[in-house]
């Protein structure tokens, strides 16, 4: 596995809206992206400071887990995200060494990244997302 750097931060919030007028109007990052992602119970705001982007998110639908995340934990940094070359194997390595990972085979996230979650007992303490970018396994 290789990784290739920091994709993004992600930020959980109980106000999307107003939190994302820090980020675009006090520091003038670019907005790129909105999403609701379905398959995570997401609502995302996506920033991109052209090296790292911070993605905030809020709970979408019932049983989101951001809800859960923000009953337990309040708002803040809900995860990271590191950048892999390629998901699959990265999976296999993880599993190799007995690294808990939230979901078991690689799922299509925001912005259609091939994406897994590695438990933040694994991690030091942080949610740790890996994502391999659309079209990065077909060369
Ligand atoms: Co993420």
């Amino acid at each position: 596995m290789k990784i290739l750097g920091i994709e993004h931060i992600a930020i959980a919030t109980e106000d999307l809206q107003r939190a994302a007028l820090f980020w675009r109007e006090v520091l003038g990052i670019e907005h790129r992206a909105g999403e609701e992602v379905e398959s995570e119970g997401v609502l995302t705001n996506i920033f991109d400071t052209g090296k790292g982007k911070v993605e905030l998110l809020s709970e979408l639908g019932e049983g989101s887990p951001i809800t859960k995340f923000l009953d337990k934990r309040g708002p803040g940094i809900h995860h990271i995200c590191l950048e892999v070359d390629n998901i699959k194997e990265a999976i296999c390595e993880l599993k190799n060494v007995d690294v808990e990972l939230i979901n078991d085979t690689s799922k299509i996230g925001a912005e259609g990244h091939r994406i897994v979650f590695i438990h933040p007992r694994s991690t030091g303490g942080v949610l740790v997302e890996l994502a391999e970018k659309p079209g990065s396994d077909e060369t």
